[in-house]
């Protein structure tokens, strides 16, 4: 394969991750996954061997990535961490930041809660800072960052928290907009500053990230 990311493995996370209440019911959130697919596809297309770690979403897979599907933020962890080594990984995925304590084998009945009921959640592993701390981390780590407020504020806090390379920072309206849409505008921050990437169709967002990936990685390719 030719292309800036010939010969790079990438590692790619996307779309949303179910967190399971019973056998009928789930916490979930509105990420498409479209956003992940559409990098997975464009780091093919520039010559990488990607890997795409898929949450529950319809969409088919991009040419020339191989995909694993898995549902919960434990499943996604255990996928990402088994598709190691990796000289990349954009963690485009909305992982769930709580999980039910308990999953309850038969499904809860209303009568349980006549008075309303109450979950206790417990929190996830966090996959992407687990990673930048990892011995075996890839050399550039690139996180998302969904924000419905102080978008550039909270990006460049997870950066430095997560320990990470790039944050792309989205705006999510409260119809979830920046998750269902086919377009985006995403603000890519690094320890120098930022980058403003679109608006426009997330193939094309997606493309001007990964070629912002390549040149990080080789700033001057002969
Ligand atoms: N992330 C992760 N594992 C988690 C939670 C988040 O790998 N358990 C990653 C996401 O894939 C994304 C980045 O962390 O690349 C930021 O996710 P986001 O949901 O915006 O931030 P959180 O760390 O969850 O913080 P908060 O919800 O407080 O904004």
């Amino acid at each position: 394969m030719s292309g800036p990311l010939a010969g790079r493995r990438v590692i790619v996370s996307a779309g949303p991750t179910y967190e399971d209440l019973d056998p009928v019911r789930f916490l979930g959130n509105r990420s498409s996954g479209k956003m992940g697919f559409a990098v997975a596809a464009a780091a093919a297309q520039a010559g990488a061997d990607v890997q795409l770690v898929a949450g529950p979403v319809h969409l088919p897979t991009p040419d020339g990535v191989t995909r694993v599907d898995v549902r919960s933020a434990a499943q996604m962890h255990a996928a990402v961490f088994a598709a190691l080594p990796a000289d990349i990984y954009v963690g485009a995925a909305a992982v769930a930041d709580f999980t039910p304590a308990r999953v309850a084998t038969s499904k809860i009945k209303k009568r349980v809660g006549e008075a309303g009921l109450t979950l206790e959640l417990v929190r996830t592993r966090d996959i992407l800072a687990e990673l930048a701390a990892d011995p075996r981390r890839p050399r550039l780590m690139v996180g998302f960052a969904a924000e419905t407020d102080d978008v550039d504020d909270n990006a460049r806090h997870k950066l430095a928290a997560k320990r990470v390379d790039l944050i792309a920072a989205n705006r999510v309206g409260v119809a979830g907009s920046g998750f269902e849409g086919d377009d985006n505008l995403l603000v890519v921050h690094d320890a120098a500053g930022q980058h403003s990437l679109g608006p426009g169709p997330k193939t094309a967002v997606a493309a001007d990230l990964v070629a912002l990936i390549a040149h990080r990685l080789d700033p001057e390719p002969p």
